[in-house]
């Protein structure tokens, strides 16, 4: 209680410090906002909610996109220090290669707010902003072991592991999540692992890519489920991975169809789910995270307290970073339609 408290009240005192620092001589209120890539939807969603709420509250913003380039990203965020912005919201590519550029950044007081992704072993850091990750893991893994019914069935069931980009803190905790659930069923040899890839680095997925996860999956099938051995279920940690490995499974299995999970309820992952291709995917509502976060921006640029939840989890490397940390829930066939359509997140037309 003590530590959380203080990590709460540094939070706040470094950022005074900073925005004190700042002078407010200037009269400029731009924020910059770096985003990974436009190549998922989430992050077009993310950056343009960003963007729309932050104009909405008065801010000019200075939005930019880096094509999953480390390089880019960083000089985008150095015209960001140097072009004036007063403080930088940043979901970062590679959670460790911004640490130069934002020293940066904490010379000149910017303060510093990590989108969905931590930027790690950086003190320029002031506060994360995201869904819980491993919330998001536990979810995916409960969802195999209740469709599969593990706790009752005789198994052994067969099951296949893919995730993340090692250079995104988020993967670690998405997929220890689902692994906290799963692998007391491995260990008991209901679920088995046909392919033998457990570890963390065996089942990641460079910069998340569709057609890497696709290949991998290509090769898998073609040593252990080309005979026609079932494979029952696919943790996939996101939707473009889940896309990869229904990909694969389309054009190189014939046995019944796995459970498939994912994230982020991308408009072709829904379509699978419609069709019968994918099983469930992980809603984080970008809206959600986008208003805690102008909300944080506001409270920052203000000099008053930035809304936190977290003060215990998330150690970028330097020390805890205070996080607000959203809640993730599951959208499947059963409850798409409350979830993504009644709540105007999605347009039956967008889902056809
Ligand atoms: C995000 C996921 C996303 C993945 C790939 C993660 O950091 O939390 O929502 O699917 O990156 O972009």
């Amino acid at each position: 209680m003590k530590k959380k408290l203080l990590s709460m009240i540094l939070a706040v005192a470094m950022v005074a410090t900073m925005l004190v620092g700042c002078g407010g001589a200037s009269s400029s209120n731009k924020v910059g906002v770096a985003m990974p890539t436009k190549d998922l939807q989430r992050w077009n969603q993310d950056g343009a909610n960003m963007k729309a709420e932050l104009e909405a509250a008065g801010y000019e913003v200075d939005l930019q996109y880096a094509s999953n380039d480390i390089a880019t990203q960083v000089s985008q965020i150095e015209n960001m220090i140097n072009s004036g912005c007063k403080l930088l919201v940043i979901a970062s590519i590679d959670g460790d290669s911004l640490g130069t550029v934002l020293e940066q950044a904490k010379e000149k007081k910017i303060p510093v707010i990590a989108y969905d992704r931590l930027i790690m072993n950086s003190d320029a850091v002031s506060y994360y902003a995201t869904f819980d990750n491993y919330m998001v893991g536990t979810i995916q893994g409960q969802y195999i072991k209740d469709q599969l019914d593990l706790d009752n069935a005789a198994g052994p069931f067969n099951i296949e592991l893919t995730t993340g980009d090692p250079g995104d803190n988020n993967a670690r905790f998405f997929f220890g999540g689902a692994m906290d659930v799963l692998q007391p069923y491995i260990d008991e040899g209901k679920l088995v692992v046909k392919s033998g890839q457990v570890a963390f680095e065996e089942v990641a997925t460079a910069n998340w890519a569709t057609d890497a996860a696709q290949a991998r999956m290509d090769a898998i099938i073609a040593a252990n489920y080309a005979d026609g051995t079932t494979l029952d279920a696919c943790l996939c940690s996101n939707d473009s991975t889940a896309l990869g490995v229904a990909n694969s499974l389309e054009a190189n299995y014939t046995g019944e169809w796995p459970i498939i999970t994912g994230q982020d309820c991308d408009i072709a992952s829904v379509k699978n789910i419609l069709a019968g291709k994918q099983s469930m995917s992980i809603f984080k509502d970008t809206r959600t995270l986008a208003s805690k976060v102008v909300e944080m921006v506001d409270a920052i640029m203000k000099g008053t307290e930035a809304p936190v939840n977290d003060t215990e989890t998330y150690d970028n490397g330097t020390g805890i970073i205070p996080s607000f940390l959203c809640e993730p829930v599951f959208a499947d066939i059963d409850n798409y339609k409350t979830l993504l359509i009644d709540s105007g997140y999605y347009t039956e037309a967008d889902l056809q």
